[in-house]
């Protein structure tokens, strides 16, 4: 029984800055920001968005009324949740109209969330095969206005449905993972924003990929020439390649060309969204599948999974036929279409208006948000969510 990636939503908030005018305000030659970190646009998230909203949005997108009743688990990664002990899982489930007769859990390891849901889903589907898993990505990216990681933010959710006989990519059984106990990323729950050793984070994201990649190759005897495409978690885009140029040396040209390619378009809705943690790697993935044609039926496709902290995935899968008709490529193209560019100054503003932490009320306006489900406020220590 093939199980995998039956559908694929994403949603980003309206907002953006472009990385010229941050760079420009910051004091930063742009070529920094464009060509060092690989980034052109920067998504902002309006008070109104929050992890729930956002993976609710990305989900809302890609629900029928069969799925939402064959659904029996929701796991949400994130690392930027809204509550320690409830898990943000249950709001979407109930901002959806799911199933009641569901599980539904958050999933934390920076990052990696998301892959360790596709995994248990997979788990789940293989003693279920009559189920489906909602697995949702979502977070928001948040170093800080004027500080080294802030050209790395984003905010964007990523939902995914994992099924028997799945419409777009059936998981393969190997994939190779590792853990180890470093500090290149955390965020103490008294802190807002995230503290990183950059440096050190790069180098640690390509010695696991390193770690990985060798244990699936030993593993499964595959070499980089049995892959269509690599997409990577991509905190900017230039890490993915960063990590794949130290491995594509010795592969014969045609296929060297091909991953090389492949690596640039599975970056483009990175490029204009920016770090989005648990979303990025499979935000990468829908690039490639939604703009690359030249993907067929059978493809390997590579997915480099590295959550901070830190664990790394390597896991492929197999193109479905005819997968290309099951994408939502027009519904993200009208949405970032859509997207209103903001200055720099606006972003800072928007930046700056957070919840109240201590305990008090907030009504928010949600008007001006054209999202369908949107955070509406905070009462009582409760938040609650409106769906337009
Ligand atoms: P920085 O010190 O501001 O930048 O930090 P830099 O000086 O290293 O420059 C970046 C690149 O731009 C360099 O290229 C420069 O040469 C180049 P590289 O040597 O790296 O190839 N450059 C230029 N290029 C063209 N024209 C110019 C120009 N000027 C310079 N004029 C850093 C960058 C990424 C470290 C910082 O933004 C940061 O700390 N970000 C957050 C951490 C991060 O993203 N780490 C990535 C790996 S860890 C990870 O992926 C996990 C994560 O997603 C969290 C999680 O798991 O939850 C972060």
């Amino acid at each position: 029984m093939e199980i995998g990636i039956d559908k694929l939503g994403f949603y980003t908030p309206h907002l953006y800055v472009d990385m010229n005018d941050l760079a420009e305000e910051r004091g930063i030659d742009p070529g920094k920001f464009t060509v060092g970190l690989g980034q052109e646009e920067m998504a902002v998230p309006p008070i109104t968005q929050d992890p729930v909203s956002l993976a609710s949005n990305a989900a809302e997108q890609i629900l029928d009324e069969d799925d939402k009743d064959a659904i029996d688990l929701v796991l949400f990664g994130t690392e930027s949740g809204v509550d320690h002990s409830k898990s943000a899982a249950v709001y979407v489930h109930q901002l959806l109209g799911l199933n009641p007769k569901a599980r539904s859990v958050e999933l934390k390891q920076a990052c990696y969330g998301a892959t360790a849901g596709i995994q248990m889903a997979k788990g789940h589907i293989a003693l279920h095969p009559d189920k489906k898993v909602l697995i949702l990505a979502s977070d928001i990216a948040r170093y800080g206005l004027n500080t080294p990681g802030e050209s790395t933010q984003g905010a964007g959710a990523v939902a995914i449905l994992v099924s028997a006989s799945p419409r777009l990519l059936a998981l393969e059984s190997t994939s190779t993972y590792y853990t180890a106990d470093i500090m290149d990323f955390w965020r103490p729950v008294y802190s807002s924003t995230a503290f990183v050793d950059g440096k050190y984070s790069n180098e640690q994201y390509i010695a696991f990929f390193h770690k990985v990649w060798e244990d699936y190759q030993e593993q499964t005897g595959r070499s980089l020439t049995d892959f269509a495409a690599i997409a990577f978690h991509l905190p900017y885009t230039k890490m993915g390649w960063k990590a794949l140029r130290t491995v594509i040396e010795d592969v014969p040209e045609e296929a060297q060309e091909r991953l090389k390619n492949n690596y640039q378009i599975s970056t483009k809705y990175n490029r204009q969204v920016g770090n989005i943690y648990t979303g990025s790697l499979y935000l990468s993935l829908l690039s490639l599948l939604e703009n690359q044609d030249e993907l067929k039926e059978a493809d390997i496709i590579g997915l480099y999974s590295y959550g901070s902290g830190a664990v790394g995935e390597f896991l492929s899968g197999k193109l479905q036929p005819g997968f290309k008709e099951h994408l939502q490529t027009a519904v993200h193209q009208t949405m970032f279409e859509n997207r209103e560019r903001i200055s720099v100054a606006t972003y800072e503003d928007v930046f700056e208006q957070t919840l109240p932490t201590d305990g008090s009320e907030k009504q928010l306006q949600t008007s001006e948000d054209p999202a369908k489900i949107c955070l509406a406020g905070v009462n009582d220590h409760m938040r609650s969510y409106v769906v337009k």
